[in-house]
């Protein structure tokens, strides 16, 4: 098992990472003394598959854990869900030292996560990630919240977790197609931060594709790793920690126009990094290799890089890039690349270049 610490001072929290960690969920929970009622949240795919043996876990370690099953997919990041967790909360007696357990994607972490942040006031809350998108991202950082009508997490907290259990057996049964959309924000770390792993992904990529177990937890955990340095720095996003948001400008709003149909949220900034790769060359001299290298590497992944627009799509992802929650004061900026491995943050970047950018393929 390896361990990456989040430094948050009195709010810092331990990542762990490896085989068989579910299984001692109940354990790891005993640690953090909470009281012996708990609720496992988890969604309609998660809970068939690995609810029980949650259960059992905690129920080995003298807690009288409750489940409840929302449904599979994004539509449960609503606050309707949220009340009704709410309402099951309270039928269970769930009281201050109580604690939830959040045994899913990023849906279900970002839900969970929203209910222990306000259910009494917030009670405790452990992260068990059952996504690559979720063991590499969303799990770590304390960003909860909930979707509205109007737009993706428009209402939420920073709260943090008391513990994430990253169990790469949990993986295994993960659509294929919802891996390689994970892969796409672990190349992110990569391009933003660490040209080393960026250059291991494109030598070990085909062994991560394959599940191998070495490959697996070295690359989760150097992703955690990252993830905690900037989260320990800039916890609210007031600097630094914008640089997550690598290719999510253009990323965002092509889920916003597709309507959160047409594409994962990997396979989108799968499409935004690219593009946004190509406005670094632009603008800050990213050299062509290594813009090329990034393409290269996504399509490795088997994920999409570039995406066909008519006009009236390249008027809505342009409205849509405005009214991303990251724009402040009407002006759209940028995370761009200077290397693979070192980028810049609030770049302005015209129109023009960014549909130049979007639309070609590229050499
Ligand atoms: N809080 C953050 O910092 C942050 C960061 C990135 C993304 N997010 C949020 O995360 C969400 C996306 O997360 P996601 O990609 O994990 O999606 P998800 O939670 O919807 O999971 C994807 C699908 O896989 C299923 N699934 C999950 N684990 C499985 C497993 N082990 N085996 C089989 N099926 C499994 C789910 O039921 C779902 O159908 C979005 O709502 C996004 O806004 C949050
Ligand atoms: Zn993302």
């Amino acid at each position: 098992m390896r361990i990456v610490k989040v430094p948050l001072g009195r709010r810092s929290y331990d990542i762990k990472i490896g085989s068989g960690l579910l299984a001692r969920l109940g354990a790891e929970c005993s640690r953090l003394k909470p009281g012996r009622n708990c609720a496992i949240i988890s969604d309609a795919n998660v809970a068939p598959r690995f609810g029980n043996a949650a259960k059992r876990a905690l129920i080995k370690a003298g807690f009288r854990p409750m489940l409840i099953a929302v449904p599979a997919g994004e539509t449960a990041k609503s606050l309707k869900t949220v009340q009704e967790c709410y309402d099951q909360l309270a039928a269970h007696h769930l009281e201050r030292k109580s604690f939830i357990v959040a045994l899913g994607g990023g849906v279900v972490g970002d839900l969970a996560g929203f209910v222990a942040a306000t259910y009494l006031r917030g009670i405790g809350f452990v992260q068990v990630p059952t996504t690559l998108l979720a063991q590499v991202d969303s799990s770590v950082g304390g960003k909860v919240g909930v979707n509205l009508k109007s737009g993706k997490n428009l209402v939420g907290a920073f709260y943090q977790p008391r513990l994430v259990l990253c169990d790469l057996d949990s993986l295994r049964t993960l659509p294929d197609r919802e891996f390689r959309a994970g892969l796409a924000e672990v190349i992110k770390y990569g391009i933003i931060y660490d040209a080393a792993l960026f250059e291991q992904l494109e030598r070990d990529l085909a062994k991560l594709l394959k599940h191998e177990p070495k490959a697996l937890s070295e690359v989760i955990t150097r992703c955690c790793e990252i993830k905690a340095t900037v989260v320990g720095q800039d916890e609210t996003e007031s600097g630094l920690r914008a640089i997550l948001n690598f290719g999510h400008t253009i990323g965002h709003a092509l889920e916003a126009i597709s309507h959160y149909g047409k594409y994962l949220h990997g396979e989108a900034i799968s499409i935004g990094q690219v593009a946004t790769a190509k406005l670094s060359a632009e603008i800050l001299g990213l050299p062509s290799r290594e813009a090329h290298r990034i393409r290269d590497l996504f399509k490795l992944g088997g994920l999409p890089t570039c995406v066909k627009l008519n006009a009236s799509q390249r008027k809505n992802l342009f409205a849509a890039m405005r009214l991303d929650k990251k724009v402040s004061g009407g002006e759209i900026k940028f995370v761009l690349a200077k290397h693979i491995g070192k980028v810049v943050w609030g770049q302005k970047v015209p129109a023009s270049t960014i549909e130049k950018a979007l639309t070609t393929e590229g050499r």
